[in-house]
């Protein structure tokens, strides 16, 4: 049986919508053998995951043998993932990825990064969270719906991901739809401008710039309106010294930078969940570089 192992991501970083985004210490594992009929077993996050054909991984697979015309051959596959589904930690980009890796030894290809992420932007229509699940550390990603241009940067290792985790899930879709279509140019240059310092923030190791840095106004006012007590987990991690606070891709969990007191932080974030009525969890994760 072969095992591939595919890291969480956090994306978007605030300011960086669709662009930026970090694989973190915490993964899925994908074991899986040729088999008679195509399986699935699960343990862990996500046991509610499809079994059959439509599990994602499976899908990622199939996608593979038809992009490059091979046969499929029927897969057994178990799933150990400590990821938490739908929840904008990466999950779904952790099983295109792993389906992918599957094909490429099972049918004993060798395919690019390029390719790989290609192939799995066909499946995900946005690159920011495929791409650190494929390359681990904090990628930069541009897809124009041709091209895909990524590159990978350093990221401080005294920073560490606070991320707390609500107990319901958000669908991507959903999160999505609600966006506006047309911003003004007062928000897209708001965004370039943060986006921009953010990187430079990082570079430098500037952490006071990061909190400024970070705002967005391109997605998270619209999706706060489905995560209630967004603002005041946020205000709430601030209190504890957290250097950035943002919404960990489409939601619903909201992560921070920080390079201190991570444990309270984490708790800070749970209780200001909790004062709203959702039950939450947080995890302290270091960046997977
Ligand atoms: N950049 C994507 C979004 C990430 O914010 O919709 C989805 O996880």
């Amino acid at each position: 049986m072969f095992c591939v192992r595919v890291p969480a991501s956090t994306s978007n970083l605030g300011c960086g919508f669709d662009t930026f985004g970090l694989a973190l210490s915490l993964y899925n594992e994908f074991f899986f053998e040729r088999w008679q009929k195509f399986t699935v077993e699960g343990e862990g996050e996500g046991t509610n995951l499809p079994k059959d054909e439509n599990n994602l991984f499976i899908r990622a697979y199939l996608k593979a043998c038809e992009y490059f015309g091979e046969d499929p051959k029927p897969i057994r596959v178990i799933q150990k993932n400590s990821i938490p589904t739908g929840r904008g930690l990466g999950s779904s980009a952790t099983a295109i990825i792993g389906g992918i890796t599957a094909f490429e030894i099972l049918h004993s290809k060798r395919l690019s990064q390029e390719e790989k992420l290609k192939l799995a932007i066909s499946m995900e229509p946005h690159p920011d969270n495929l791409s650190p699940a494929l390359l681990g550390g904090f990628v930069i990603s541009l897809w124009d719906g041709k091209r895909l241009i990524y590159t990978k940067m350093d990221f401080p290792e005294d920073i560490k991901v606070v991320v707390a985790v609500p107990n319901f899930e958000l669908s991507t879709d959903i999160a999505r739809s609600i966006l506006e279509q047309k911003v003004s140019l007062s928000d897209a240059v708001n965004n370039i401008q943060r986006a921009s310092l953010m990187m430079a923030s990082l570079c430098k190791r500037e952490y006071d710039l990061l909190k400024e840095a970070v705002k967005d106004r391109l997605h998270q006012p619209y999706r706060a309106k489905l995560i209630p007590g967004f603002f005041k987990v946020m205000d709430r991690a601030y209190q504890e010294g957290a250097l950035a606070v943002f919404l960990s891709g489409a939601g619903p969990s909201v992560a921070s930078f920080s390079n201190r007191n991570f444990e309270n932080i984490g708790k800070a974030m749970t209780k200001a969940f909790e004062e709203e009525g959702i039950t939450a969890r947080y995890l302290v994760l270091d960046v997977d570089q």
